[in-house]
């Protein structure tokens, strides 16, 4: 009950800033519709806030343009994830500068995870003093409150170190998947405090949406004709332990898998540490569900995994992928990789490419080290260089890029249940991905974007598939 009143007060106050926001934008932007830019960095997490931000300002009367200079407010949706990631938003905020200065109206908001850090909110107050609004992932629900404020007060709005334990319900969704594809939370935040990471820092502790919310959202979904739902969460697999009356994740795709309809669940992410034979089970005995988990190991080597604390090892991960093999047929299984943690040596490194041979993944995201302040792992010693480094990654690339061609070269001769999304821009050809999440193209007409066809897989190049449609199914 205190949960539902505080979810339901401020959403009604909100109604009303977003009411005054629209009447005065509308007067700002002189009758035309005004303008939104919106750029999300960073992962699915946050494109799935991006799609609540951009909910909101729909509401606010906003319409949207890939074009800046067209712009009445230039939004930025941060990641704070790795060093590379932030001097990019700073790179692409800076240009805004020039911007501003043709077109002063122009309203600059920065938010998402890296503005929920004290040092990078303080960087954008200090460095650039065009910026209107920054506010942290813990304010996304307030956006109506902090644009009001903006644009009454006159002066620079900043909103970071929100609650991060509430859920807010509710919330317009604007969605980009091109009515195919949609981005569905399960859970918010991380308790895990992997050394190395930030997320837990800057999207706070670990909770689940009531299975009741996610099953009223999921057939919302599944009714206005999306086929490829993705449920997210920093760690699905602890899903719906913190809840009143708790809830697996299994339990909770066993309950989303008796909608009734033509559509495929995925979900990311798995940690190795929470998965289970029963998740296992149960992506088999699905009707809907992908054959596809993403599971990141993040290291081949025991001692670096300790280091990382990660919480399994390298023979837990491993069985658990061969039972994953043996229980699902056509397993397609991708993951996440960091090179060169504080104190890995070259032979430690080693065993994260064996690993990589041995388990045969579709595809790997692959990240060099990033030191992020506040976190254990940034206060370890560092002996390898930044270049040496760079060598071991580009070997790693190398072996999987060998182990993803002999992947995709296997699925020759199979067929696949393909969901079609589009035509690929440069050459024409019918585009989609199997359950596997691999690309495949093909030849055919319009009329069968947004279906799923079954494609007889005759090609393999540069890990993407080429095949035929098999008539009428
Ligand atoms: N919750 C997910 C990962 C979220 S972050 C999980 O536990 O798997 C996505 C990926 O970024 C991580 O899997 C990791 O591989 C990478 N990453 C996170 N922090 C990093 C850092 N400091 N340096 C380099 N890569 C990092
Ligand atoms: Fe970061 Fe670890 Fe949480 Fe993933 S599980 S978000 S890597 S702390
Ligand atoms: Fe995602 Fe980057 Fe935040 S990876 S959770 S957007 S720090």
């Amino acid at each position: 009950m205190a949960d539902n009143l505080q979810n339901q007060i401020p959403a009604r106050t909100q109604q009303e800033y977003a009411e005054e926001v629209s009447r005065i934008m509308a007067v700002r932007a002189r009758g035309t519709t005004p303008l939104a830019f919106v750029r999300t960095y960073g992962c699915q997490q946050n494109v799935a806030d991006g799609e609540k931000i951009k909910g909101q300002l729909e509401k606010m009367g906003f319409a949207f343009t890939n074009e800046e200079e067209e712009a009445d407010l230039i939004l930025f949706n941060t990641c704070a994830v790795r060093e590379h990631a932030e001097e990019r938003v700073f790179g692409n905020v800076g240009a805004l500068k020039n911007i501003k200065r043709r077109h002063p109206s122009l309203l600059v908001a920065v938010c998402g995870c890296m503005m929920e850090q004290k040092h990078a909110a303080e960087r954008m107050r200090k460095s650039f003093p065009f910026v209107n609004l920054v506010f942290g992932t813990h304010s996304i629900h307030k956006l109506p409150e902090l644009l009001f404020r903006t644009v009454t007060d006159g002066t620079r709005v900043f909103e970071r170190g929100g609650d991060d334990t509430v859920i807010v319900e509710g919330l317009p969704v604007h969605r980009d998947g091109g009515g195919f594809k949609a981005w569905l939370t399960a859970m918010y935040g991380c308790d895990n405090f992997c050394s190395y990471c930030i997320v837990p820092y800057v999207r706070g502790r670990e909770r689940s949406r009531e299975p009741e919310a996610i099953l009223e959202e999921f057939e919302g979904l599944v009714k206005a004709g999306y086929k490829d739902i993705t449920l997210l969460g920093q760690n699905v697999n602890s899903y719906g332990k913190t809840l009143q009356n708790p809830v697996s994740f299994s339990e909770l795709l066993r309950r989303l898998d008796q909608v009734e309809g033509d559509y495929r669940i995925r979900f990311m992410t798995s940690h190795p540490k929470d998965a289970t034979e029963e998740l296992i089970d149960t992506i088999a005995e699905g009707k809907h569900i992908a054959p596809h988990l993403h599971l990141p190991f993040q290291s081949g080597n025991d001692r670096i995994l300790k280091e990382m604390n990660r919480r399994y090892t390298r023979e837990k991960y491993l069985q658990l992928v061969s039972y994953a093999k043996e229980k699902i047929p056509g397993l397609s299984l991708t993951s996440d990789v960091i090179v060169g943690f504080p104190g890995e040596t070259y032979e430690e490194f080693r065993d994260t490419v064996s690993l990589i041979e041995e388990v045969g993944f579709t595809s790997l995201f692959t990240f060099i080290y990033s030191p992020r302040v506040g976190t254990r792992a940034a206060k370890m010693p560092d002996p390898v260089s930044h270049e040496e480094k760079v060598k071991w990654f580009t070997e790693l690339l190398q072996v999987q890029e060998q182990v993803a061609a002999e992947r995709c070269a296997a699925m020759v001769g199979r067929t696949e249940r393909v969901l079609l999304e589009g035509r690929n821009e440069k050459n024409g050809r019918l585009e989609g991905r199997t359950g596997g999440n691999v690309i495949v193209e093909t030849e055919g007409p319009d009329e069968l974007i947004g279906s799923f066809r079954d494609v007889e897989i005759t090609q393999a190049r540069n890990w993407i598939l080429r095949g035929n449609l098999i008539e009428g199914k």
